[in-house]
């Protein structure tokens, strides 16, 4: 698989990464999945994939023992990425950014990982009671004392501050500004996807313009642009996609154009929508790294493969021409 580099300490990885959160987190199904999953990570680090995203909040906990579980083995092929910020209570996820708190949560991610070194330590979600410096340098503490190589900063939540005016990142770049003060950023995790571009007006130049690595989720639109769900099909209550406003039977159906369009590109090179959805974040800069989630094995290996997609000037112009998506979390 072609190689990526993300962030100025030129961190390499496997040019698609895999979304461990479905395996524990979101997604129906997510908690039964046991050994079948530690074969879908297995599968992906065989096709070439070398970043595993994760975080201490999937399961919460789970996914992180689950992706130690292979780390054990095959630690030398993998980067694994991981997150501190988020607690999971009864009621509701709450944000915990006091220096104290990330030291202990790297140190028991370190134990569920089972390894000395975290690759990429994500701040998840800022926490409004405590200055972001305060948070980030104790993060890049943790790079100091070699329990940590490089530091990222997740921008996923951003849509949702789309409310208080300005342009959608317009808040993660001040979080960046800020927290490039205090240690380097090596790579911002937001949400890209055909369906879902935003990124590509404000944050993506932000990075590309700093050399900072851009991790892709959500590239597949939560499985819509794979265009193997069907209008009207219904989730679990369990996942995340019974309350997204473009699942319903109404917006997936107004959707259907997007999936009509990767599936034309698809076919002029043997691949499928989703490969092609895939390659498409690709071709959106060098330090772009897609980071597909996948339950299945078999989507693992698929997700690989569109590693050697090369989308041509017509295909990106003919994916540019697609109605945008209707329905939004706002
Ligand atoms: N930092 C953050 O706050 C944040 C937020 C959201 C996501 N993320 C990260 O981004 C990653 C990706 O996001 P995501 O998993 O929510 O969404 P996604 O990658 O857009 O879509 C995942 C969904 O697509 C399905 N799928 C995957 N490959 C497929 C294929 N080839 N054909 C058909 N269906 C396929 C999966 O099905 P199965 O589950 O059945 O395999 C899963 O339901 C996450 O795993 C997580 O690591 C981070």
């Amino acid at each position: 698989m072609e190689r990526r580099t993300i962030g100025a300490g030129a961190l390499g990885v496997g040019a698609v990464g895999l979304g461990c959160m479905p395996m524990s987190w979101a997604y129906s199904g997510s908690r039964q999945r046991g050994e079948a999953s530690l074969r879908t990570v297995h599968a992906a680090l065989d096709q070439g994939t070398t970043l595993l995203d994760t975080a201490d909040m999937y399961g919460p906990f789970t996914n992180e023992l689950l992706v130690g579980r292979v780390l054990k083995e095959r630690r030398g092929e993998a980067f694994v990425s991981t997150k501190c910020g988020l607690l999971v209570g009864d009621q509701h996820i709450v944000a915990n950014g006091r220096p104290g708190y990330v030291r202990r949560a790297c140190d028991a991610s370190l134990r569920r990982l089972q390894t000395d070194t975290i690759d990429l330590y994500q701040l998840h979600r800022a926490d409004p009671e405590v200055p972001i410096e305060e948070t980030w340098g104790a993060m890049a503490d943790l790079v100091t004392a070699g329990k940590v190589r490089a530091l990222g900063l997740c921008a996923v939540g951003a849509r949702a501050r789309r409310r208080t005016g300005g342009g959608l990142h317009d808040t993660t770049i001040r979080q960046l500004e800020r927290v490039q003060q205090v240690f380097p950023v090596a790579a911002v995790e937001a949400e890209l996807s055909v369906w879902s571009p935003e990124a590509l007006e404000a944050l993506l130049p932000w990075c590309a313009a700093r050399g900072v690595g851009f991790l892709a989720a959500m590239p597949l639109g939560n499985g819509f642009l794979t265009g193997t769900l069907t209008p009207g099909q219904g989730f679990e209550p369990d996942d995340v996609r019974a309350r997204h406003p473009r699942f319903t039977a109404e917006m997936m159906a107004a959707n259907q154009p997007l999936v009509v369009g990767l599936r034309r590109v698809a076919a002029r090179h043997g691949a499928t929508p989703a490969q092609v959805a895939l390659a498409w974040v690709l071709a959106q800069g060098p330090q772009v790294v897609p980071i597909p989630g996948a339950k299945r094995e078999r989507w693992a290996r698929e997700n690989a493969g569109a590693a050697g997609v090369r989308l041509t000037a017509r295909d990106l112009a003919e994916i540019a021409a697609l109605p945008p998506a209707q329905g939004s979390w706002d």
